[in-house]
């Protein structure tokens, strides 16, 4: 037997034989196609090369193609399992011509590979053609030798292929299979061709037209071939088989699933486990690619794929968790043609199990409400819509799963009533938002987000994404068309908005008509609002837009987002347990932490904190995001912050290694985090780590700066030189830059008191043409003396120093202190009997401009406005000696 492997890789060798570039399959999450969901066909990643806005090294290719159809305008996710041919996940065969072979090439590739490479009878083969390509159907003549009646022309869109509302299309050709009059069904166009008799196995487009979003149709420049052959359909066919499920990829998960869950893989479980099968695919590759699951956009498809299988492995009597066990015999049946499931496989059985255990957690309470409901509901009566949103809103049953339910039970629901319930959760939700006294602001983007859905977040994958605008909103209003300052809505962005401390994301936004710089990036009500500046055109509401996050910028911010986290569990270690995040900010060029503790940092438990996270930083350890209740997330010890409100899932990210006991599944983990923010993938990226200091933030709370990367590193450089400068300077070896500083200070200090010495003995040696010992007056010695160069301060010890010379007597110093007079007066202990060195003071100040002065009778000091009068103060100091009896 032919296995999938095999046909998959006969396939792209025969092309590869004829020339063609075997190009690998692009990701599921289309890079380059803002309106679609998922990658739903092989030329989604050609698009712009059938248009001629790329161009590469090659003309021909042909790739195998993951696919998935759930969610968005292909959805095939309700058929799965109860039909022979609906996946959610496939893989599609495809060969390309870009402006190279046409219609004669590919009609003759095609043949030739059914025909002789995977030897189809040609009796069975029949095709169909668009009802005006004469073309084609000469080509089928000449090539098959088809007769009349096996070439069927189709006037519908059936054979008028177009990959959207725009974009390159064209005729196409259909190869049919006939599967024998045992089967019922009649061939395509007639009124039986819903039957299974005759089976479309390949479709091969004529690209050749341009659909305008104004309408128009134009030819395109050059002609083109795209086709699309589902593996899984080639390979029931060359199998021998009828059903998509019985071909030996798909039957080795579906035995694996009736393995594991031991029971029979053909009995009354059958549709439960070709689900299985299918939604393990789905998931698993979904998640490999980085989709985790969530309540919006591409994570919410994946919750209701995963679920939606969960159910059934429920059904099925499953007690355990039963999609991870499965994911070993995913990986040996595919792995070796994409090696994305090996690599993450981990992380896709964690995530799986995570998802499953919270899943079983409601899932019974679920199930049997709605079995009671189902119990009192009268026959022939859809399930309310109320019953289906509180399945969904209170136990976590996304619509799809609840219909599957019922669809066993020939039952549906009533979506008017969901829509309704949900619609008026969303205004309940609006309401709570204006109590905060945001609503006047905020009320513009709540009617984006109603309009157009919420935002969704790439930007944990890529930096780079197409998206389409949603919204334009000019000085707070929406409008159609921005060309100066603008907040831009899109459906999906890569660009991280401001929140849990990081920073918005910055880069540029570009149209078909303009182009933005983006300066930040802010979040309300789940929209994200990217603000800008237009700097070249306009840009208008409903385009598609090329978005480039400022790939340096964000890579500064991540790195010191990480260095936070790691900061944070340093802290933890050196100080203890009580540190408790208080807010933190990660910037571009720095990053900043507050965290609850009593005291200031000493300089030993800096270094320390310091070395540690540079350690750590050094393991270079690959960083890792799960997805789990907040009560798991604590239970393997992670850190939350306090007084935080989480939702009923969290991010967590965890990073670094260490050898003792620690945090995590491992146990071994080094910080593990709850976290919506962005971070380096190896911890090597943060490059280094800087400690600018710690200072109070406000009570009981610390703050921390600290530098990484190349910032970290010119801050290094910086002090490097300042310090080489200083030990030029002093001509010492810069680690004694120090000791010599203080060496310096010493012998500054001594000098300067030295100076003060010598100041005053000069001052005491000169003098105003009085002698140094004074002069007589009425029986009392008295010197009185103007003295230059000395401040108001070394008066007193001036004092008592002409006293002592004096041995008996009165001084009067005048000081000139920058303009003015200070004054002071000194009277030795035994004359004060006699006369206070107040009253001289008070006489010689008055002179002096002066009001008052004081002290004791052995020592005064006062000020005057001036010096100016110096001998007129002197005269009346003695004028009170004079006077004395
Ligand atoms: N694009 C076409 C399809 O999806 C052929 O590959 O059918």
């Amino acid at each position: 037997m032919t296995s999938l492997a095999d046909i998959r890789s006969t396939f792209l060798n025969f092309y590869g034989r004829n020339g063609h570039e075997i190009v690998d399959s692009s990701p599921l999450v289309p890079r380059n196609d803002p309106t679609l969901m998922f990658t739903n066909s092989g030329m989604v990643q050609f698009k712009n090369l059938f248009t001629g806005l790329e161009t590469r090294d090659y003309q021909r290719a042909t790739s195998a193609q993951k696919c998935v159809r759930a969610g968005g305008k292909h959805n095939d996710l309700d058929n799965v399992g109860y039909t022979a041919r609906h996946h959610t996940f496939f893989e599609m065969l495809g060969n390309f011509s870009f402006g190279d072979y046409f219609k004669d090439d590919a009609i003759a590739f095609a043949w030739d590979l059914l025909t002789r490479d995977f030897g189809l009878n040609k009796d069975r083969l029949l095709v169909t053609v668009y009802h005006s390509d004469d073309e084609a159907v000469n080509i089928w003549k000449k090539v098959a030798g088809l007769s009349d009646d096996r070439i069927i022309r189709i006037a519908t869109d059936d054979n008028f292929w177009r990959m959207g509302p725009t974009g390159p299309c064209g005729p196409c050709t259909e190869i049919f299979y006939d599967h024998g009059d045992h089967i019922w069904g009649g061939p395509p166009g007639s009124a039986e061709e819903d039957g299974d008799r005759f089976i479309e196995i390949w479709n091969l487009v004529f690209m050749q037209n341009e659909q305008f979003e104004d309408g128009t149709m134009r030819p395109l420049d050059m002609q083109s071939i795209d086709t699309g052959m589902g593996l899984e359909r080639i390979g029931a066919l060359l199998q021998g088989k009828h059903d998509n499920y019985d071909t030996d990829l798909m039957r080795a998960l579906i035995e694996a699933s009736a393995h594991a869950t031991s029971t029979d893989p053909d009995g009354p479980g059958k549709v439960h486990h070709r689900v299985i099968a299918d939604h393990l695919r789905a998931t698993s590759f979904l998640i490999a690619e980085g989709v985790l699951p969530s309540n919006e956009g591409r994570g919410y498809v994946l919750r209701r794929i995963m679920r939606r299988a969960m159910r059934h492995a429920h059904q099925l009597g499953a007690q355990d968790p039963l999609m991870h066990r499965l994911v070993t015999a995913l990986v040996q049946e595919m792995g070796a043609a994409y090696p994305e499931l090996g690599q993450g496989k981990a992380l896709i059985e964690e995530t799986l199990k995570n998802e499953e255990v919270r899943f079983r957690q409601t899932l019974d309470r679920g199930l049997k409400l709605l079995d009671d409901e189902l119990a009192i509901l009268p026959d022939g009566t859809d399930l309310p819509g109320e019953t289906a949103f509180k399945l969904y809103d209170t136990f976590g049953f996304p619509l799809d799963l609840t219909q599957d339910a019922l669809r066993e039970k020939g039952r549906g629901v009533n979506t008017e009533g969901f829509n309704s319930a949900m619609a008026e959760q969303k205004t309940k939700a609006r309401a709570a938002w204006s109590g905060s006294g945001e609503q006047a602001d905020a009320s513009v983007w709540f009617d984006i987000a109603e309009a157009k859905g919420l935002t969704e977040f790439l930007g944990y994958e890529t930096l780079n994404a197409e998206g389409q605008i949603a919204a334009v909103v000019v000085d707070g209003q929406p409008a159609e068309v921005g060309k100066d300052a603008v907040q831009i809505v899109l459906n999906q962005t890569p660009f991280y908005a401001e929140s849990g401390g990081q920073v918005g994301d910055a880069g540029t936004l570009k149209t078909e008509t303009g182009m933005v710089r983006i300066t930040d990036t802010k979040k309300v009500a789940g929209v994200f609002i990217h603000i800008g500046e237009v700097t070249m055109g306009e840009v208008r509401r409903g385009q598609a837009a090329v978005l480039s996050v400022d790939v340096d910028r964000r890579a500064d911010i991540q790195a010191n987002h990480s260095a936070t986290h790691l900061l944070n569990e340093a802290l933890r270690e050196v100080l203890g347990d009580h540190i408790a995040q208080r807010g933190s900010l990660n910037a571009p060029d720095r990053l900043r932490f507050d965290f609850s503790h009593q005291k200031a940092l000493d300089t030993a438990e800096l270094a320390q904190v310091e070395r540690d996270v540079n350690r750590l930083i050094r393991q270079n350890t690959t960083v890792e995001t799960r997805i789990m209740t907040p009560d798991d997330a604590r239970a393997l010890g992670a850190q939350a912050l306090f007084g935080e409100k989480y939702g009923d899932e969290v991010r967590v990210v965890s990073m670094g290694r260490r050898d003792g006991s620690g945090k995590g599944v491992d146990g071994h983990t080094y910080s593990l985090e709850l976290c919506g923010g962005t971070h380096v993938s190896r911890l090597g990226q943060i490059g280094a780590f800087v400690l600018l200091g710690d200072s109070a933030s406000s009570a009981g709370v610390r703050r921390i700066e600290a530098l990484t990367g190349q910032a970290a590193l010119d801050h290094l450089k910086t002090q490097g030189e300042a310090l080489a400068q200083a030990a030029a300077t002093l001509k010492v070896p810069a680690a004694d830059v120090a000791a010599r500083v203080k060496a310096l200070m010493d012998e500054r200090k001594a000098l300067a008191n030295e100076v003060a010495q010598l100041r005053r003995d000069a001052a005491m040696g000169g003098g105003s043409g009085q002698a140094a010992d004074g002069v007589d007056v009425n029986g009392t010695r008295f010197l009185g003396q103007v003295m230059d160069g000395v401040s108001g301060k070394d008066l007193p010890a001036l004092i008592d120093q002409y006293k002592d010379r004096l041995g008996s007597g009165v001084v009067l110093l005048i000081a000139d202190a920058g303009g003015k007079a200070a004054v002071a007066c000194g009277v030795t202990a035994d004359l004060t009997g006699r006369v206070s060195a107040v009253d001289v003071l008070r006489a010689a100040v008055a002179e002096l401009g002066g009001k008052g002065g004081g002290g004791r009778p052995d020592m005064a000091q006062g000020g005057g406005a001036s010096v100016d009068n110096a001998d007129a103060a002197l005269t009346a100091a003695k004028s009170v000696l004079e006077g004395l009896s």
